[in-house]
């Protein structure tokens, strides 16, 4: 396979110390390093952030990060050596910041670069505007070659703030070269919803309000809240998880087929799905929070006992809702979206339930039952697909049997890479397909904004179960039932 071809940059890191990096973003960079066409090095890296470190002392960290992910410790010494310096942010001052200009084209000057320049802000996303401003002031928003500004999710807390941080970042950079990260979007699986949809006419011919009865979007999670309290406690799993994660899921479902498999086209048609969902009521949905529970032998606290959690916490950990996309396409199709911390076990799956047959024609006095086809996509843990389908069991009897055709991408692919990886290459190449962009980031705020406004009571649920019982009422008024818990 041809390897990656990128324009040799820096890749510049706010927040260069803190846990996103030395966790996630540091083994990706690694790992994509290994794959690009690189002679020299396709990018330097360049950390940044308050501690006052030098190079060396930078690197020492890099290195002691990649060998506790797995890197051999020679391999990450020299990979620390040979790519990657530091500048300190101190007060990030205007001085600090035209400090970090000049180190910055000190060393495109020293490595003969053309100017090209990534921005990763891997910061609380608090800090965010300030650090944008900073660099507009520091004359770094616009370089010599391109330059990219990259952020992570959440992106504001509602539509408003949304709003806000929009109009902060494109006071300083435009659009097409902000890169907002949702890591759903780099999971292979995820990317494969497109083309499992649009090259297969098997299924894209039925994926329709004719043929489907209803769509479930589940993301569990077996974890709780672990060390993130100070986050996840603010934010709750409405925003942390739906706004986000499964809202792009239900979008890549649920969008019509692009014009072109341009980063434009697609995203338009993914805020078309979002624009057209009908407005949410308090009744379409369930809020929870895990009380104390059990996983096998193990006893779990409640989430008002986790560190860092107010003990009179009203945040939610699992959200359960129904939404309508009225387009000519899905109009009369709930979709059923369900997230929670603390289920019995982690799993992201979308579940396609087609209409039972319209006619019975076998005879007997009995008609059997017939299960209605369920196609699900399996985005982790087993990465792939399976369809049921009915058949008839040998005999003289009619009996109907459910079998199931399935398809496991570690079979056929082995291991995926890591969803980040994906991102970077992509970030490199210039390639805004996978990232958010600001009017679907608005569009999602905005379908939330009823629940956001008027939160429906919050119920509790054991830790290690499927959530509130009352969850079940979502689908169970339409005559279905959640496919798992
Ligand atoms: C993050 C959320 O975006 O996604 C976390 O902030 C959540 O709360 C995580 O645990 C889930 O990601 P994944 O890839 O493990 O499903």
């Amino acid at each position: 396979m041809a390897r990656p071809h990128v324009d040799r940059h820096v890749f510049v890191v706010f927040g260069a110390t803190g846990d996103l990096m030395r966790r996630k973003l540091l083994p990706a960079l690694y790992q994509v390093s290994g794959t690009l066409e690189e002679h020299p090095p396709a990018f330097r890296l360049l950390g940044c952030a308050r501690q006052g470190l030098d190079d060396g002392g930078y690197r020492s960290l890099v290195e002691r990060s990649l060998a506790e992910n797995g890197v051999p410790a020679a391999t990450a010494r020299r990979w620390a050596r040979d790519r990657v310096h530091y500048a300190s942010l101190g007060e990030s001052t205007a001085a600090d910041y035209a400090r970090l200009r000049a180190r910055l084209e000190a060393i495109e000057r020293a490595e003969r670069l053309p100017g090209h320049r990534v921005f990763y802000l891997a910061l609380p996303s608090e800090a965010i505007p300030t650090v944008v401003r900073a660099l507009g002031a520091a004359g770094l928003a616009k370089g010599p070659g391109w330059t990219r500004l990259v952020i992570e999710k959440p992106f504001g807390t509602d539509l408003a703030s949304a709003q806000e941080l929009n109009r902060e970042l494109h006071a300083e950079f435009d659009e097409r070269s902000i890169y907002r990260i949702d890591h759903y979007l780099g999971k292979e699986t995820v990317q494969n919803l497109l083309v499992f949809r649009f090259a297969n006419m098997l299924f894209e011919s039925v994926w329709n309000r004719d043929r489907i009865s209803h769509v479930e979007v589940l993301v569990a999670e077996q974890l709780g809240v672990e060390d993130r309290a100070p986050y996840y406690d603010r934010a709750g799993a409405l925003r942390d998880m739906v706004q986000s994660h499964l809202t792009q899921l239900l979008s890549l479902t649920a969008m019509d087929v692009p014009s072109s498999m341009d980063a434009d086209a697609i995203r338009n048609e993914k805020v078309k799905v979002l624009a057209a969902i009908a407005p949410v009521r308090p009744g379409d949905v369930v809020r929870g929070q895990y009380g104390p529970g059990r996983s096998g032998r193990r006893r779990l606290r409640a989430y008002r006992h986790e560190d860092g959690v107010r003990r009179t916490s009203t945040t939610e950990t699992y959200v359960a809702l129904r939404l309508n996309v009225n387009t000519w396409r899905w109009q009369g199709v709930p979709f059923f979206l369900r997230t929670g911390k603390r289920l019995p076990e982690k799993r992201t799956e979308i579940v396609v339930h087609f209409r039972q047959p319209p006619v019975w024609f076998f005879r007997g006095p009995l008609p059997p039952e017939v299960t209605a086809n369920t196609l699900t996509i399996t985005l982790q843990p087993d990465e792939g697909f399976e369809l049921a389908f009915e058949l008839k069991r040998p005999g003289h009897a009619i009996e109907l049997e459910t079998h199931r055709l399935h398809f496991l991408y570690s079979e056929a692919f082995g291991p995926l890479a890591d969803a980040y990886q994906t991102l970077l290459v992509d970030l490199m190449r210039g390639d805004p397909t996978l990232f958010v962009r600001a009017d679907e980031v608005e569009a999602a705020w905005k379908v939330y904004a009823p629940i956001l406004e008027r939160p429906p009571p919050l119920l509790p649920y054991p830790a290690g179960s499927w959530g509130p019982k009352e969850a079940e009422r979502l689908p169970g008024e339409l005559g279905h039932a959640w496919s798992e818990g």
